[in-house]
């Protein structure tokens, strides 16, 4: 089986928990526009041959006239107008997919802490079983909790994990779930959910707590001390 992969990186949001007017992904982290890291990973790692990238319609020309340009990345990037939830810019992001691509890498702008390793590991887990993602295992006790905040149960912790980005996929079989998707109007907030209701096996490898997404004010904080501590050669 071939192995080429394109990086497909959702940036088209909102925002609305962040709660600032330019969309979280423009704002600055370490004196870079937020998504310009993930980008600089998925640049670097050898095993992805092309990026998609989703944004905004209302920022399409910047991106594609003066951010990437400015990026100087070394692999074909194509920039393409996202939708108005995160499973319709991905299967927007899909359509741009160039044909001889054998894998699609999903990965949330909003995570800049994403590593080479991190995407070797989820693309060597899908050459072998066609699908995977990153996530790490709950550490805390879970709560259901009712909206007038009453604990309704405890959870099981066993077996919980959270889900992160990279996941990565054989292109047919994200197209696939995507279509079946849409078509049963299902709501997804990532890509494997669509895929595991074909019923196929989507397969877990260590993501880290490194690897946030930044989704409110107090992550940002969070994400420039994890800039800094990695300045200092630390890690948590
Ligand atoms: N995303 C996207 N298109 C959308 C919605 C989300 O490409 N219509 C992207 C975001 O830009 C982000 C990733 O999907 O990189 C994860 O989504 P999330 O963290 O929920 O970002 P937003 O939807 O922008 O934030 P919020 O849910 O707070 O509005
Ligand atoms: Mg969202």
């Amino acid at each position: 089986m071939g192995s080429r992969v394109a990086a497909l990186v959702p940036a088209a949001g909102q925002g609305a928990r962040m709660g600032t007017e330019v969309p979280k992904q423009f704002l600055t982290l370490g004196g870079a526009p937020l998504l310009v890291h993930a980008l600089r990973i998925l640049g670097a790692a050898d095993v992805v041959t092309e990026i998609i990238l989703v944004v905004p319609k209302a920022d399409y020309g910047y991106c594609q006239q003066e951010l990437l340009p400015s990026l100087g990345l070394e692999k074909p990037i194509k920039v393409v107008m996202g939708g108005a939830r995160r499973q319709d810019s991905v299967r927007l992001g899909l359509q741009a997919v160039s044909p001889d691509m054998d894998f699609v890498l999903v990965h949330d702008a909003a995570r800049p802490f994403v590593t080479v390793e991190m995407v070797e590991q989820a693309v060597d887990a899908a050459k072998v079983h066609g699908a995977s993602i990153v996530a790490i295992p709950m550490r805390d006790t879970v709560k259901r909790v009712t909206p007038d905040a009453v604990i309704q149960s405890t959870l099981d912790r066993e077996g919980l994990w959270l889900a992160q980005t990279p996941q990565v996929f054989r292109i047919g079989l994200l197209v696939e779930a995507h279509q079946k998707g849409e078509k049963d109007g299902v709501e997804a907030t990532d890509d494997a959910f669509l895929v595991e209701r074909l019923g196929y096996r989507v397969w877990v490898v260590p993501g880290s707590l490194e690897n946030i997404k930044i989704t409110k004010p107090e992550d940002r904080l969070m994400g420039e001390a994890i800039l800094a501590a990695r300045a200092n050669r630390m890690s948590i």
